[in-house]
């Protein structure tokens, strides 16, 4: 399988709603109602030309499957946020998001020249903080009750990874992609 990161154009803002508004997606976020074209419109407008935001489209074997991106950067700020996910359940579990990690970290540290990356996950979502530590994040705080979710108070974990650290991280996961038939296409 080839994994490639594509940025996000014009094109691509119907499936972006799609992918974000599915039960299997928006479980993990942090506010899970149906988001209306109308509302969906007014982000993607601002998000499309906001310089302090980086969205890709993740795309194995020519179809896109998901969303990677960047957010809070800034030209004095040393790290920005990042986050991702795979809206088209049938390819987790394969190796495409751990590529999508590879790509983004590589236009994080080495075009953009931030020396950390941090991101936050929902307490029990094991499946993405697994994967986080797979590269090399390490969790730096608990932020207990954070999510308001029906009734219940969900807490965040947050997690930074450092360039050096992914750096000391990357040759395996290259590694585990090349054992899982994955190739990556900056
Ligand atoms: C989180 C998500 C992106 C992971 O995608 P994926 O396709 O399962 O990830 P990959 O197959 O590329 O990564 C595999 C790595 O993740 C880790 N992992 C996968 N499932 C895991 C689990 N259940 N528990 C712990 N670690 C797990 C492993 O380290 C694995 O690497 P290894 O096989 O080399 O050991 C995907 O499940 C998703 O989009 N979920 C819904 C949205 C979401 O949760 N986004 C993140 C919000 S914070």
């Amino acid at each position: 399988m080839i994994v490639a990161i594509k940025r996000i154009v014009q094109t691509d803002k119907s499936s972006l709603r799609a992918w974000r508004n599915d039960p299997a997606v928006s479980k993990w976020m942090y506010t899970n109602h149906e988001i209306s074209e109308a509302e969906h419109n007014s982000w993607f407008d601002n998000m499309i030309t906001d310089d302090s935001k980086v969205y890709w489209k993740i795309v194995a074997d020519d179809v896109a499957v998901g969303a990677v991106f960047l957010t809070g950067i800034a030209p004095d700020a040393d790290a920005c946020d990042w986050g991702m996910y795979l809206a088209d359940v049938d390819v987790r579990g394969k190796g495409v998001a751990q590529a999508a990690c590879a790509l983004s970290f590589h236009y994080a540290f080495i075009e953009l020249g931030v020396s950390a990356v941090r991101c936050e996950a929902v307490a029990h979502n094991e499946t993405a903080i697994g994967l986080y530590e797979s590269v090399g994040y390490v969790r730096t705080g608990l932020k207990e009750g954070a999510v308001l979710r029906g009734n219940e108070m969900l807490s965040v974990v947050t997690l930074e990874l450092a360039r050096d650290a992914w750096n000391s991280h990357e040759e395996y996961v290259l590694q585990r992609l090349s054992e899982k038939g994955v190739n990556i296409h900056g």
